[in-house]
This record gives structure tokens, sequence and C-alpha cells, in this order.
């Protein structure tokens, strides 16, 4: 299919499984002026009639009867549980119809590749719904090009009791997999980790540290057993620290050069053996907000993620976040959950994963 250049264009898509996600999917196409929702598809025929019904669209009980129902369709989300992503997003493909599958791209390694090949091999988009890589305050970061060398990342959140097909590794701790992998730019070398299962099978809590082969180290803990939500990442390198808040998507930088006369000084008076212990080391660095496109807030991920896949498809382009990344993640997160099995425990009777 040749791409289409012009960027005012409307495109035909359509969202399958409308969940919790594939509701927001399908709500935030419906408002975009780029895209025309033709349809809904879910296998639960009253959530499909339902939602197909809130966003003045049609309702489809397979992807089969999609494709049947409507040959304009260029582009669709795909939001079903993670164990269907393989079967959902395969015919689609296969018919150069490009594809937004919900992170993670796949339940396993194996299957990520499939899905990734199959994607370049008919030449079709595939993105992978990495929604965090468009939150503002993650996008002002990697706009700065610092060379990370350290990086400390804490996602944790109260037990929902959902997802827990899946370990926090492959729920949770995936977002800043691929945040870290995209911002440390280097193979990854060397992964190290412990979790601990407390509801099911699978960790419920994890803390993992990633070593680059540039020497750049990650320290991610997620948690869905913690009593409060956070989520932050602090990243230490030559140029800058950032430290940034993915919930309020907002961050603060303090760069090396603004200063770098103040810490000069500083360590002048160490020397000389000067008692700094009264000095408020807060006021003595200079630390400013991390500027980003638009005001916090006024900027969503999920619309600036399936905006610029749109945009992606319109254009033939490369997705900002493309089946090798969504692949990526999958691969790191497997090697922390395998790292986990491997990690022994002594002396501590009843040990669980
Ligand atoms: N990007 C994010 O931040 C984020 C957040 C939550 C979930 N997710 C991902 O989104 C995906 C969906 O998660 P969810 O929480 O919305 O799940 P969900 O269970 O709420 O919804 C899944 C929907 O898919 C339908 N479905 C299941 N199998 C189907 C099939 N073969 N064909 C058509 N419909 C089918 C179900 O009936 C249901 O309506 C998962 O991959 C999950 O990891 C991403």
């Amino acid at each position: 299919m040749a791409p289409m250049s012009d960027s005012s264009l409307r495109l035909d898509v359509a969202v399958v499984g409308v969940g919790r996600m594939g509701k927001h999917h399908a709500r935030i196409y419906r408002q975009l002026p780029g895209a025309r929702l033709a349809a809904v598809v879910d296998n639960d025929p009253d959530r499909a009639g339902a939602t197909a019904d809130e966003f003045g669209c049609d309702a489809c009980g397979s992807i089969d009867e999609l494709l049947a129902k409507h040959p304009t369709v260029r582009a669709v989300s795909v939001a079903v549980p993670t164990a269907f992503h393989v079967q959902s997003a395969r015919p689609l493909l296969e018919r150069r119809i490009a594809c937004l599958v919900e992170k993670p791209l796949a339940p396993s390694v194996a299957a990520a590749k499939e899905l990734a090949d199959l994607a370049v091999r008919c030449g079709a988009t595939l993105q992978v719904g990495h929604t965090e890589r468009f939150n503002p305050a993650v996008r002002a970061v990697a706009a700065m090009g610092i060379r990370p060398r350290f990086l400390e990342v804490d996602r944790v959140s109260p037990m929902t009791f959902r997802s827990l097909d899946v370990g926090v590794v492959m729920d949770m701790m995936i977002h800043d997999l691929d945040i870290v992998l995209m911002l440390a730019g280097s193979p990854l070398k060397r992964v190290d980790a412990v979790g601990v299962a407390v509801m099911g099978k699978h960790e419920d809590v994890c803390s993992a540290r990633l070593t680059f082969a540039s020497g750049c180290v990650a320290n991610l803990t997620a948690s869905r057993l913690a009593l409060k939500t956070e989520r932050r990442m602090r990243v230490f390198s030559e140029e800058a620290y950032v430290s940034l808040d993915y919930q309020k998507r907002t961050g603060v930088v303090l760069r090396k050069a603004p200063n770098a006369e103040a810490l000069a000084r500083v360590r002048e008076q160490l020397e000389s053996g000067a008692d700094l212990s009264q000095l408020d080391y807060s006021e003595l660095v200079q630390v400013d907000e991390l500027t980003m496109d638009l005001p916090p807030g006024e900027q969503d991920p999920l619309t600036a993620e399936l905006t610029s896949f749109l945009n992606a498809v319109r254009e033939g382009s490369k997705p900002e976040v493309d089946g090798e990344a969504g692949y990526a993640a999958v691969e790191a997160a497997e090697r922390v959950v395998r790292a986990i099995a491997e990690h022994r425990w002594e002396g501590l009777e009843n040990a669980k994963v």
C-alpha cells in the first residue's frame, strides 16, 4: 500500500478488545480529527454493542467480521489481553493493516519476535502501546540528549487484583524497561533481580539491576503491593541530574554548567577544612523545571500515542515505538523474570519465586 502523505486525511480505524484499555482507544479515536472510528470488535457481544452505541460506530464479534464489513479500515488498535495479541494482530498485519498493539507486545520473546518480524515482512506499520514514551516529562528527558550513567526508577501501587495472570515485571515494570532501554541507548549486558510472590505464583514485587555495555546502570523497583502510588525516575548523567514524576508529568533538572561555579567554591572550602554543616544544599544549586512542549496536564499520553501512530500510518514512516522496541522490552522483562528465578535465597524458609 502506498503511503498517504496528506496529513489531513481521515483514516478509517477500529479497536479490537474494548475492555478497560480499548475503551480509551475508542474514545480518543472518536475525538481525533484524523480518524473515523468505523467499528469496535469484542468477543463479548454486550461489551461490543455498548461501546459501539456509546461512540457511534459498528459492533463486530470477530476480526473476520471486521475485515468483511469494513474493508476500508487502515489502522487498528489491538487491546485484547496479552495472551491474544498474536492471534489478533496476525491476520491484520498479513493484510498490511497497521496495528497498534497494547503493551507488552506479546507474552513471550518468541511471540514478540514473530509479530515484529511479520510486520517487517508484510511491510505493515506496527506500533507498541508503551504509552509512557508519550508522557511529556519522558519526552522532555529524551529530548535533552543526555547520556545516563545511572538511572533509578520506582513504580509502585496498591494491589488492584487485575492482571494477576502475569507478574509485576510484565505488567508494570515493562513500561520502565522500555524507557530505560531507550535512554541508555546501549546493549543490555547483565541483569540481576529479586522478586517476591504474595498473591499467586507470579512476582508481585521486584527489584532489578540492569547493566549496559556502556557501563550505565539502572535500578528498577516495581510493586503492586504498595500502600501508595508512586511513579518516579531519576537520571544521573555527566551533563545533568533529572528527576521526574510520571504521574504528575512534571520534572526538575539540575544542569552541570550553571552549578559548576558554586560547587567548585564548596569543594575549595571543604578542602580547606571549612565546616559547611549549616549550608542549605537546596539553596546552593540551581534547580530548573523540566521544559515541556505544553504545560503539565495539557498533554494526554494516550492521545499523543494514537496521534503519532496515525501519522506513521499516513506517512509510511517508522513508528516511535516499533516492533523491535516492543520486542526488546519483552526480552528485557523475560531476562528480569529469569534472574528472579535464578536468585538464590539462603537461610529463608518458604521463600517464593
Ligand atoms: N498502555 C497501558 O498503560 C496499559 C494499561 C492497561 C492495560 N494495557 C494492556 O492492554 C491490553 C488489554 O488490557 P485490559 O486491561 O484492557 O483488559 P480487559 O480484560 O479489561 O479487556 C480486554 C477485552 O478484550 C476482549 N477480548 C478478549 N479476547 C478477545 C478476542 N480474542 N477477540 C476480541 N476481543 C477479545 C474481552 O472481552 C475484553 O472486553 C493488555 O495487553 C494490557 O497489558 C496497557
